[in-house]
């Protein structure tokens, strides 16, 4: 008899449940209760995987930079970012719904909010048309592609407890994220991600530099920081209900990009990437008037992030400065990924 095709963990995400909220942990103690809507991503292994690296890195530290946190869902990354000390902490999700979770979320672990949370897609309005510009910018995006034709029609006739956003379009978001990035960096400024291998990495950071390289001619460099072996979830009944359709796209993914797994038993197992990006290369950006406290990097970000247990290096508020900022130096270099 044929043996039955890998499939995945069919429960749901970490934490116990408790009514409609449940428990996310971070390392060294760090926890939340969270609202568990509808329409908003239930904390994952892979959000608590990068929320325990920054936990190792930032801890103790004096997080003084301007931080955003790009497709926020619960909230419960950007909440750790506030109870790590960072003091300016923006979050973004382009569902409304995890948006108002979100808010939920912070008032109901802190009492009194202080994070700037957006409905955006990635990264937050532009201000007297200028982009906002961030030290730090933390970004677990969707980790499936865009659905196939098939996919998408069986995926059509179900009711959708979860945007697919939440899940699936990831090369393109990583795409457009990518191609934005120089636009939202401080000088120094650095984005740590976190890549999910079914995704096919390398793929997207070769598509990025060939068909959406930066409009200003900057080159986005790339750094693994840690990998993660992680059990595939199908995080709703209606993924689950189409996994076969989802594990097809998946092989299919192995064969034309690259996407990367194993099978160890009946469970397909992936690999959860926390990648430092940095940006090279780009032009000096003019201040304009009243915009100087923005526009100024906040002070010496993330430099050399380590893997492993290092740590970064802290943030130190820099003084106030009016002539303009070079955001990026350096000489382009190759992409590595
Ligand atoms: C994998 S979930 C991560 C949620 C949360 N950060 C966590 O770690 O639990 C991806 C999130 O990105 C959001 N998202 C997808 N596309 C986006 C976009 N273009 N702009 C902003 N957020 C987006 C989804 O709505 C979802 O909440």
């Amino acid at each position: 008899m044929a043996e039955a095709p890998p499939t995945g963990t069919d429960v749901p995400p970490v934490g116990g449940t408790d009514g409609d909220t449940y428990e996310a942990e971070f390392g060294c103690g760090h926890h939340f209760r969270l609202f568990d809507r509808p329409g908003t991503f239930h904390v994952s292994r892979a959000g608590i995987a990068l929320g325990d690296y920054l936990v190792r890195s930032l801890r103790g530290r004096d997080i003084t930079g301007r931080i955003l946190e790009i497709g926020t869902g619960s909230g419960a990354i950007a909440l750790l970012l506030r109870h790590l000390g960072a003091t300016s902490v923006t979050a973004t999700d382009i569902s409304a719904s995890a948006v108002a979770t979100a808010r939920q979320n912070e008032l109901a672990n802190f009492g009194v909010p202080t994070i700037d949370f957006w409905h955006s897609d990635l990264f937050p309005p532009a201000v007297d048309g200028e982009p906002a510009l961030f030290d730090l910018i933390v970004f677990n995006p969707p980790g499936w592609r865009t659905p196939s034709d098939n996919l998408i029609a069986e995926l059509d006739e179900k009711h959708h407890s979860l945007g697919l956003e939440a899940m699936f379009y990831g090369d393109s978001v990583l795409l457009r994220f990518l191609q934005q990035l120089p636009n939202h960096l401080t000088a120094n400024g650095r984005a740590i991600i976190g890549l999910n291998s079914l995704i096919g990495i390398a793929d997207i950071f070769t598509r990025s530099r060939s068909t959406h390289p930066p409009q200003d001619g900057s080159v986005i460099r790339s750094r693994l920081l840690e990998r993660i072996e992680i059990p595939l979830l199908f995080y709703t009944d209606e993924w689950l209900q189409v996994k076969n359709s989802l594990l097809a796209q998946f092989e299919k993914g192995r064969q034309e990009y690259a996407a990367s797994y194993v099978t160890k038993g009946d469970t397909i197992h992936w690999f959860y990437e926390i990648t430092e990006v940095t940006v090279q290369g780009q032009p000096t950006a003019p201040v304009l008037p009243g915009r100087e406290n923005t526009r100024q990097p906040a002070g010496r970000a993330v430099r050399d992030l380590p893997g492993g247990n290092a740590c970064l290096l802290p943030y130190a508020g820099g003084p106030a400065q009016l002539a303009p900022v070079a955001r990026h130096s350096g000489e382009p270099e190759p992409l590595v990924s």
